[in-house]
């Protein structure tokens, strides 16, 4: 039978099809309890480390509500108010918290080359969970979320249903690759259709587009690149656009040391968004998909720029229902992966 415990949450893809299905089981079963009323003190006086080097709405909550729900406490870490900042290794960072607690949490997505390598340094130093509230590579807590949505709405038999991964126009900053990274290798693995859509500029990283290559040729889906919105979302059964930041310049950040650079390097980043406003989820594109087709995004949406309020608010918008499982997933990734001091 499998087990999590005190196993790391790093991408999807370090799991089995198994364990995925542990978390999508106690996400069922945590979500139920909570909607019942029913205490479900799972992790009590545990200590769940929430370190941020991003901003955060739904995955700061999720963590800090869901793990006082399971008895313990989430104790938020701002990057840039610790010593982090005056540059302690994530070795020596992970050794401390790891003392101290029970599972570090870890937000590191704005920099491709940086987050997950961060994570996965934190790893190596402790033997408490690391998970991952998003990184460069992959955004695992929101794709879990995303699974579970889908099968509240389509069956726990996802095969055969196609889903549109899209890049949307975005004016307010240049968002994370993670959630399309993720979206495209998760939902290979369960013989779904996915045809991710982007502008030339807007390239995934390699590997997790040869990631779902592999899971789309192994689950009996299927997985396809184009550069036309309106052909991703035709007939599709799951429409998800969202933007990101154009490739090359999301790595130039690594280059970028000073305020000044940075602000630059988000100003092109812009620039470049601003040559493709027509990349909108609007009511005419909605009708190329099926009827029964839902619209999902991880939020937050640029309303107006991303999608239009006749979307994001219409009856086929399951966005609310998508962000309300950020918490019972949370809760599920934490309650499977942390475990009580001594460790075996
Ligand atoms: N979807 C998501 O990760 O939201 P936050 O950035 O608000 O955590």
């Amino acid at each position: 039978m499998a087990s999590l415990k005190g196993r790391d949450y790093i991408e999807t893809q370090d799991l089995s099809g198994e364990e995925i299905e542990l978390l999508l089981n106690k996400t069922t079963e945590l979500k139920a309890a909570y909607h019942r009323g029913e205490p479900t003190l799972e992790l009590p006086n545990q200590t769940a480390f929430l370190l941020f080097f991003d901003k955060s709405t739904r995955t700061r909550n999720a963590f800090e509500a869901g793990m006082t729900q399971l008895g313990g406490h989430a104790h938020f870490l701002d990057a840039d108010v610790t010593q982090i900042s005056h540059g302690e290794t994530p070795a020596d960072t992970a050794k401390i918290l790891g003392s101290m607690g029970h599972g570090v949490c870890v937000r590191h997505d704005l920099v491709l080359g940086e987050g997950n390598r961060y994570m996965r340094d934190l790893a190596a130093a402790t033997d408490v969970p690391i998970i991952n509230m998003q990184c460069d590579v992959d955004h695992p807590t929101q794709t879990l979320a995303d699974l579970q949505t889908m099968r509240e709405r389509f069956g726990e038999n996802l095969a055969g249903l196609k889903i549109a991964v899209s890049w949307a126009y975005a004016p307010s900053y240049a968002k994370p690759l993670s959630v399309p990274q993720g979206l495209i290798t998760l939902m290979t693995r369960f013989g779904m259709h996915v045809s991710l859509a982007h502008p030339p500029e807007y390239s995934l990283i390699d590997r997790t587009v040869e990631a779902a290559r592999a899971n789309a040729a192994e689950s009996g889906g299927s997985f396809e690149i184009v550069d036309d919105m309106d052909a991703a979302f035709a007939d599709a059964d799951i429409i998800y656009p969202k933007s990101w930041g154009a490739y090359d310049l999301m790595l130039a950040r690594q280059d970028a040391t000073t305020q000044a650079e940075i602000d630059e390097n988000q100003r092109t980043c812009l620039d470049v968004n601003d040559k493709y406003k027509d990349w909108i989820c609007d009511d005419r594109r909605m009708k190329l998909a099926k009827d029964s087709a839902i619209y999902m995004h991880c939020l937050p949406a640029d309303r107006g720029a991303e999608v239009t309020d006749s979307v994001i608010d219409g009856p086929q918008s399951v966005v609310f229902q998508e962000a309300e499982n950020r918490l019972h997933t949370a809760k599920a990734i934490m309650a499977c992966t942390m475990r009580e001091r001594p460790f075996a």
